[in-house]
C-alpha cells in the first residue's frame, strides 16, 4: 500500500511505546515498576464521576457543537479570566479532543512545508513530529541548566530566527525537567515574539500542578500584544486526573479558535459529550480533592528528590508537573539514554523514559504519577543497577 511522505516523517510516540513494552512485561508475569507514563494515578474527581454517570444514564448523549459545547466554552473562558487574567470570550476558545490534539490541530493551521518553528529542549517528545507531520521543520534549541531547572536561552533563540521561523513551542511546567519558566523569562519569550513577529504556542496543561513559587506565568499574561500572539493549550487530564476523558482546549485570538473549529469539523465532528460535561462540572464546582492530589505530589517529588541525591545523580529541582529529570551521563556508553532506558527494564525491571525522546540525551525522565512504594522499590532497583553498570561501563 502506497503511505504518504506525511506519515513516514514521523515516529511512534517512545513514551507510549515504553508504556506498552512495560506492561507486555507485566502481563507476563514480570514484576515491573513502571515510572515511564505521566498519568495521574488518582480517580477523577467526584463531581465529574457523578456528572458522567448521570449524563450517560439520562442518555443525553449526543454530537455537540464542533467547538465545544457553550456551557463547557464559557467554563473554560471564566477559568482563563480567573487564572491567567484579562477578560476572556467563548469566541477565543475551542474544545478538542485532547490537549495533543489541541496542539496538532493548531499546528496543522499556523505552519506547513518551509515554515521552522523555534522549541527551547527539553521538550515534550510529541512536538517534534507533530511540526513535521505539518511539513515545518522543529528547530531544537538547547537550553542551560541549573539546580533550578532548565532556562530558554535568549540569544541562541534569537540566533536560530530566519525569515522562515513562524513561532514558538513552550511548555511550563514543563515535561520532562518539571521547571516552571520565571515571569522574567516568559516576558523575555513575549517580547523575542513581538519583535519578530512569531506566535507562542504556550502549552500550559501542568499548570495546576505548581509545588513552590506561585502559579506558572503564561504569556497571555504579560501585555495585550503579547497575548494577541498567544495560543494556550491546556486540558483536564493532568490537573483533574482526567486522563481517559480526553479533554483539551486551545484558547487564543478568535482567528485560531474559529481556524481549529473548522478544522475540528471536518476530522472529527465534535468533542467527546460525556467528556464536555465532566469537564465542565470540574471547572465551574472546582473539585475539594485537587488539593489533596497536589500535596500527594508534592511529597513524593520530595522523596525522589531525596532518593535521586542519595544516589549521586544531579536532578534540577522540578517545581511543577509530576518529572524529575537527573542528569545520568556519567552512567551512559555509547548507545546514551535509550541504551541506559532499556538495559535498566532488562536488568531491574525498571521503566524509565531516554532524555533522547526529549531532545536531551544526558537525562532520563522519572514520573512520580506513582505510589510512594513504587517509587521506594523504583529507587531502590536504580541504586543496584547504578552500582553495577559503574563497574561495566569503561572510564
Ligand atoms: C507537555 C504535555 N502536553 C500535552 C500533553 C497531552 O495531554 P492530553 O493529550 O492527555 O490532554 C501531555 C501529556 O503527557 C504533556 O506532557
Amino acid at each position: 500500500m502506497h503511505l504518504s511522505r506525511r506519515i513516514a516523517r514521523i515516529e511512534p510516540s517512545i513514551t507510549l511505546a515504553l508504556d506498552a513494552r512495560a506492561k507486555a512485561l507485566q502481563a507476563a508475569g514480570e514484576d515491573v515498576v513502571n515510572m515511564s507514563v505521566g498519568e495521574p494515578d488518582f480517580p477523577a474527581p467526584a463531581v465529574v464521576r457523578e456528572t458522567v454517570q448521570r449524563r450517560a444514564a439520562g442518555g443525553d448523549v449526543r454530537y455537540t457543537q464542533a467547538a465545544g459545547t457553550p456551557g463547557l466554552r464559557r467554563a473554560v473562558a471564566d477559568y482563563l479570566a480567573r487564572t491567567r487574567g484579562g477578560e476572556w470570550d467563548s469566541g477565543e476558545v475551542t474544545i478538542c479532543h485532547s490537549a495533543k490534539h489541541a496542539l496538532a490541530a493548531a499546528l496543522l493551521c499556523l505552519v506547513e512545508d518551509g515554515d521552522e518553528v523555534l522549541i527551547p529542549l527539553p521538550a515534550w517528545a510529541s512536538y517534534f513530529d507533530q511540526v513535521r507531520l505539518t511539513g515545518a521543520e522543529p528547530i531544537l534549541i538547547p537550553s542551560p541548566s541549573d539546580a533550578d531547572g532548565f532556562h530558554p536561552d535568549l540569544e541562541a533563540l534569537r540566533a536560530a530566527l530566519t525569515p522562515a521561523t513562524r513561532g514558538i513551542m513552550i511548555n511550563s511546567p514543563n515535561n520532562p525537567s518539571g521547571t516552571v519558566f520565571s515571569p522574567a523569562e516568559i516576558d523575555a519569550i513575549g517580547t523575542l515574539a513581538v519583535e519578530h513577529d512569531l506566535w507562542i504556542l504556550s502549552d500550559e496543561i501542568y499548570r495546576e500542578l505548581v509545588y513552590e513559587g506561585g502559579p506558572a506565568a503564561s504569556p497571555a499574561s504579560v501585555s495585550d500584544e503579547v497575548r494577541r500572539r498567544t495560543i494556550i493549550v491546556d486540558g483536564a487530564s493532568k490537573a483533574f486526573a482526567m486522563t481517559g476523558y480526553r479533554m483539551g482546549f486551545l484558547a487564543g485570538p478568535e482567528t485560531i479558535a474559529s481556524s481549529v473549529a473548522k478544522l475540528g469539523s471536518q476530522t472529527n465532528g465534535s468533542p467527546n459529550a460525556l467528556g464536555q460535561a465532566g469537564y465542565e462540572a470540574a471547572l465551574t464546582d472546582w473539585p475539594a480533592e485537587l488539593e489533596g492530589m497536589r500535596a500527594e505530589f508534592a511529597a513524593r517529588r520530595d522523596v525522589v528528590l531525596a532518593g535521586l541525591a542519595r544516589l549521586g545523580l544531579p536532578t534540577p529541582a522540578p517545581r511543577g508537573a509530576f518529572y524529575a529529570f537527573p542528569d545520568v551521563s556519567a552512567h551512559l556508553d555509547e548507545r546514551g539514554s535509550v541504551g541506559f532506558c532499556e538495559d535498566l527494564l532488562d536488568e531491574q525491571r525498571l521503566a524509565l523514559v531516554p532524555g533522547a525522546a526529549f531532545g536531551v540525551d544526558t537525562h532520563v525522565r522519572l514520573s512520580y504519577a506513582t505510589s510512594l512504594a513504587a517509587i521506594e522499590e523504583a529507587l531502590k532497583r536504580l541504586d543496584t543497577f547504578l552500582a553495577r553498570r559503574s563497574s561495566t561501563i569503561p572510564r
